[in-house]
């Protein structure tokens, strides 16, 4: 590594907090050498009492890549790169309360997502992360097998139709409903990452519908087996955010699902989200 940051694993799976960095500064090369290193090995970074306007955080996004300008949130006012994640007082549903992959229903999806906190509720609200790195090394070598030459089809329609109970229950997200949300991709369902060419698991439970050359009900046991495997707690991290902080989660080695047990409370989120490229196996 070049510049040494302060990087500070919070659990055994995934996870870094990442002090003494100031992401509303101009950082330097060997700086994000080292901020680059630690996101790709360890799939989701936190940077802490962040003081960030939306320019700077586009600009921090930037670094990482172009920005992938999400079809469904609406989008911060002045700001179309920026998406809200964001519950009214009277939702009832939020945003991204289930296991998911941002963007997976594209066909090159999101590289990395980075959230700031903007207005949080007084307690609850929290973020899981689950490492796919974990998840597919915790498998047994007859399933490694079975899964390298499968894929999985993936689509938005389920979370995204204006018929979805989500769109329903949280009317301050008002999802934007676009063809792209009715389209399906297909992915392999064991990915080897771009970056860090570890292989991991690319399947999630809001947006991989079945594999491919299958049925929905004969795909059903083998994919719910592999979600529930993903989530298992010694695959995580909860995540309790503070005024000021920033996660940036890699979105192809990890699932992330936000807790919505903050009923009558407002949250609101910017999310930047960078673009990424076709996954291989
Ligand atoms: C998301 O799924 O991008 C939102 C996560 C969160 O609000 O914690």
């Amino acid at each position: 590594m070049g510049q040494r940051i302060d990087a500070r694993p919070v659990s055994g799976a995934l996870g870094v907090e990442i002090h003494g960095v100031d992401l509303g500064a101009e950082l330097d090369n060997s700086t994000m050498a080292a901020v680059r290193e630690v996101f790709f090995e360890h799939g989701v970074v936190f940077f802490m009492n962040q003081d960030l306007t939306p320019e700077q955080h586009l600009t921090f996004a930037r670094r990482f890549g172009g920005i992938d300008v999400n079809k469904f949130f609406e989008p911060v006012d002045g700001y179309p790169e920026i998406a809200q994640v964001r519950k009214e007082p009277s939702d009832t549903a939020n945003i991204g309360g289930g296991w998911h992959t941002d963007h997976s229903y594209d066909e090159d999806p999101a590289m990395g997502s980075m959230l700031y906190a903007r207005e949080l509720p007084e307690r609850g609200g929290d973020t899981m992360f689950a490492s796919m790195y974990a998840a597919y090394e915790a498998l047994s070598p007859g399933m490694k097998e079975l899964l390298a030459s499968m894929k999985a089809v993936h689509s938005g329609a389920r979370a995204f139709s204006t018929k979805s109970r989500a769109n329903e229950e949280n009317r301050s997200a008002k999802f934007r409903l676009s063809d792209v949300a009715l389209k399906e991709v297909e992915h392999p369902v064991v990915c080897t990452h771009a970056d860090s060419g570890r292989k991991h698991l690319y399947v999630n439970g809001g947006f991989t519908t079945r594999f491919a050359n299958m049925t929905e009900e004969e795909s059903a046991p083998l994919l719910q087996f592999l979600l529930q495997h993903a989530a298992r707690p010694e695959f995580t991290h909860r995540f309790q955010w503070r005024p000021g902080s920033l996660a940036f989660w890699d979105n192809r080695c990890t699932q992330h699902f936000a807790l919505n047990d903050y009923h009558g409370q407002r949250r609101l989120m910017h999310r930047v989200t960078i673009q990424g490229q076709r996954p291989d196996a």
